[in-house]
């Protein structure tokens, strides 16, 4: 095929039906060259069809899969410049680590001497010295992926799809690969496609994440920009923990704030989405934007949420606690997070379960998720 000039993907309207069902609506998507990038989602929102499609495996229904300025659409897996991990990783049992990894080049008749060099660089770089000449079933499952990686490497791609490749691991293997992939990715600076549904692995490794939910592309962004600002209440939902309260705008007090009439009382809310006077709303607030005070304070400054309630429960769980303030008489809850370095006073937590208690928060951490009545 044509020498492709950058590593970079672009996704252009694939639309993917299995019978009569729709599991790709739509789906557009730019991939820098050399970016870490994730595709997020709950199990069954269209993932890993949407990366077969990207690796070759799969022709869409409609749409095209451009890398770099070429469009690969109909070329097949074999020769496009992509490899794919896949969960199952599926190594030769009856091969070495050595023997797994050079195995695409002894297919195609290359002598060992010219690539040996080149096999042992990436037995280096997935720090595989100890292991050159055991069988996959001598391996941990970390190694064994590490492994998987590598042959995928050493083929030279320009783009690595790598479909869950940890969630065989166990939590803590699972941190140490994705710090690995993290370093793997520096090393070799070409383009990784990452899916998963684990929020966590997805906001720590990635340049940007796209988030999907049934078939469709919610919301593409930096971990920060999908955590701190995300574009609507799936995204919210789905990435960390949220507080949602729904209300009725009753004030538009600036163009950046509204005064929002809600179960916990009025709340005044950043102004990312138009709203008018009068529109049912959804808004967030992370629990551990919350401070949770015994006493009264006096407010910072205008912009704030002040509310009281009685707290109902408090869960212990390690470097913080979470506390589930009811308010007005049972009606609402809303909860909040606070690390214990900052909330321990003579080894005694402030507030008690049982105890009323205060929850301030800078109005600007409250963003609207959804308008309804527009
Ligand atoms: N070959 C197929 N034939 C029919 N339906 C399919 C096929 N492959 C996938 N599907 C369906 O398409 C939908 C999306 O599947 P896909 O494997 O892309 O989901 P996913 O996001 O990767 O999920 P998971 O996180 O569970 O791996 C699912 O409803 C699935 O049942
Ligand atoms: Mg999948």
């Amino acid at each position: 095929m044509k020498q492709i000039i950058n590593n970079s993907i672009s996704i252009k309207n694939i639309n993917h039906s299995f019978g009569d069902h729709q599991v790709l609506k739509n789906v557009s998507l730019d991939i820098d060259s050399g970016e870490f990038f994730s595709l997020l989602g709950p199990s069954g929102c269209g993932k890993t069809t949407l990366l077969r499609i990207i690796g070759g495996f799969l022709l869409p229904n409609e749409g095209l899969v451009y890398l770099g300025n070429k469009d690969t659409t109909t070329i097949p897996a074999n020769d496009r410049p992509t490899n794919t991990v896949f969960q199952k990783y599926a190594l030769f049992p009856n091969l070495t680590v050595y023997e797994n990894i050079a195995f695409s080049f002894r297919v195609k008749g290359i002598k060992d001497s010219e690539f040996y060099d080149k096999i042992m660089s990436y037995i280096e770089l997935g720090r595989l010295q100890a292991h050159v000449d055991k069988y996959p079933s001598q391996l941990s499952g970390g190694q064994q992926q590490r492994v998987a990686i590598m042959r995928a490497l050493a083929n030279e791609p320009k783009v690595l799809l790598l479909d869950e490749p940890l969630s065989a691991l166990d939590a803590k293997l699972r941190q140490h690969m994705l710090l690995e992939l993290d370093r793997i990715h520096d090393e070799v600076g070409i383009t990784f496609i990452l899916v998963t549904h684990d929020q966590e692995e997805a906001l720590s490794v990635s340049d940007r994440i796209a988030v999907m939910n049934e078939g469709e592309i919610l919301q593409i962004g930096t971990p920060v920009e999908l955590y701190e600002t995300p574009a609507t209440a799936f995204v919210a939902d789905f990435i960390g923990e949220n507080n949602f309260v729904s209300g009725i705008v009753t004030k538009i007090l600036d163009e950046d704030h509204a005064l929002i009439d809600t179960s916990l009382g009025d709340l005044i809310v950043e102004l990312d989405k138009k709203v008018k006077v009068g529109n049912r709303v959804t808004l967030t607030v992370r629990p551990e934007k919350i401070e949770v005070l015994k006493n009264k304070p006096s407010l910072p400054n205008e912009w704030h949420n002040l509310i009281k309630g009685t707290v109902y429960d408090v869960i212990y769980s390690g470097f913080q606690s979470k506390y589930f303030l009811e308010v007005r008489g049972h009606t609402s809850y809303i909860k909040a997070f606070e690390q214990h370095d900052i909330f321990f006073e003579d080894g005694t937590e402030v507030v008690h379960w049982g105890d009323e208690a205060w929850y301030l928060w800078d109005a600007d951490d409250s963003y609207i998720v959804e308008v309804f009545d527009e």
